[in-house]
């Protein structure tokens, strides 16, 4: 049985990468060298992504792939998607394209809200703690004056402070509910260290505060943290245009646009289809937020409790036929950065952000949400259309090849080959023995 490490953080990384060849891999001078191989030569640039976490032992490349022909509100961008799965750029290049021709995107912020919450347990009268709760609150502002004055001196800061009763749900539980500005910040660090400060101040207050007994002076902070579900930070996107303009599916166009509205209507009231359908937005969300080096992982959460913020999930997006008018649209919680974090240190995240003309964080919850949008568009029109495997596979096919070992002459035959047929994995493989029999 394998024993745990000791004193593994205090290892350098070369001392890391033996230890766990020695202890994981059949081979482990292969493996030393497959890590190796994904260091960059630039030594200041792989200390940069070194120090981006803890562990660190090599890199994990994605490919930066771009999107141009997305015209919102008028302007025109070329798009960074950092996304591994092989039809999603395609996808959006493709419905960027065929709505540049339409009139474009059209996206609104709807409103900027971050939400951070004190957690406590107070067992006495709820009465008195929100009278101690009116007698505190100018102190709770007062105290992070320091924390944030910058935030304050660009227009933003804390925009309030609720005392909120669940002991409805939860015996003893209230919370302080704090809403922020933190203007072109994603604003994480910003939020936890005022709701830590907001925290002590609450406490040691109620230690002081003459209207409580000794009991209810035992205020517990259970704990402080912001709320990645942030339904007033949030963004919608649409486009429009004649039925008569859907005109480039092989379908008639009503009949096209007929079939899409179904098949929207279907994932917004069957939680299955739902998923799969958000899942096809999350692709053009994620990919520019990975490239925009913002969180991910808060956006994916904060989207899906959005979701399914009526108790049943469904879909993000709605379309319709009105008499001869075609309309799509997003609505989407985005609580997004461009400023601090990853976007002042990883040099292709300050290159994805230039692309797109150092963009306010509104204007890239904009960008993002149309992003979600075009994939959405793109996905429901292969689905309705032609079916999803025929532009997927042509994409994946690339990625077959390469598993088959193929060589360049021979991706170039296959890509040809490929072109009017249907490619499988087996077809796919089936060819390309037979093609090496001949050869
Ligand atoms: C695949 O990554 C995404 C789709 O499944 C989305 C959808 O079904 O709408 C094609």
């Amino acid at each position: 049985m394998k024993q745990p490490v000791e004193g593994f953080s205090k290892l350098s990384k070369s001392q890391k990468i033996d230890w766990l060849a020695k202890t994981y891999f059949a081979d482990p001078e292969k493996a030393i060298t497959i890590f190796k191989k994904y260091w960059n030569d630039d030594t200041k640039l792989q200390k940069l992504h070194d120090e981006f976490i803890e562990n660190t032992i090599s890199n994990y490349y994605l490919p930066l792939g771009i999107a141009p022909n997305f015209l919102i509100n008028n302007k025109l961008y070329t798009l960074p998607m950092a996304i591994e799965e092989s039809s999603v750029v395609a996808a959006a290049g493709k419905a960027a394209k065929f709505w540049s021709r339409r009139g474009g995107f059209r996206a609104e912020v709807i409103a900027t809200e971050k939400i951070g919450q004190v957690h406590f347990t107070y067992k006495g009268d709820p009465e008195k703690l929100r009278t101690y709760f009116k007698h505190i609150k100018p102190t709770l502002l007062s105290d992070i004056a320091a924390i944030s004055a910058n935030m304050e001196k660009r227009g933003g800061g804390v925009t309030g402070i609720e005392l909120r009763d669940r002991t409805d749900a939860l015996k003893d539980y209230y919370q302080l509910h704090c809403t922020f500005e933190t203007l072109d910040a994603m604003g994480a660090n910003f939020i936890n260290s005022c709701l830590e400060q907001f925290a002590r101040t609450f406490k040691k207050g109620a230690q002081e505060y003459s209207g409580f007994s000794e009991d209810e002076k035992q205020v517990q902070i259970v704990m402080s943290i912001l709320s990645n579900y942030v339904p007033d930070c949030r963004v919608r996107a649409e486009v429009s245009c004649k039925v008569d303009e859907l005109n480039e599916d092989h379908m008639p166009p009503r009949e096209f646009a007929e079939k899409f509205v179904r098949a929207v209507e279907i994932a917004r009231i069957d939680p299955h289809r739902a998923v799969t359908h958000n899942k096809g937005v999350m692709n053009g969300i994620d990919a520019v937020i990975l490239a925009t080096g913002n969180d991910f992982r808060a956006v994916e959460a904060g989207i899906h409790a959005y979701a399914a913020r009526d108790g049943k999930y469904t879909s993000l997006t709605r379309a319709s036929v009105e008499g001869d008018t075609f309309r799509f649209e997003i609505e989407v919680p985005l609580a997004l950065g461009t400023v601090g974090g990853l976007t002042s240190l990883h040099p292709l995240v300050k290159l994805s952000l230039e692309m797109l003309g150092n963009p306010s964080a509104p204007e890239l919850m904009q960008i993002t949400a149309v992003a979600g949008l075009a994939q959405n568009f793109a996905a429901i029109r292969s689905l309705v259309t032609t079916g999803i495997q025929k532009g997927h596979m042509k994409m994946h096919l690339l990625n077959i090849l390469n598993q088959l070992q193929a060589t360049e002459e021979e991706k170039e035959y296959f890509v040809r080959y490929f072109k009017d047929k249907t490619a499988t994995h087996q077809s796919v493989t089936e060819a390309f023995y037979k093609l090496r029999e001949k050869a």
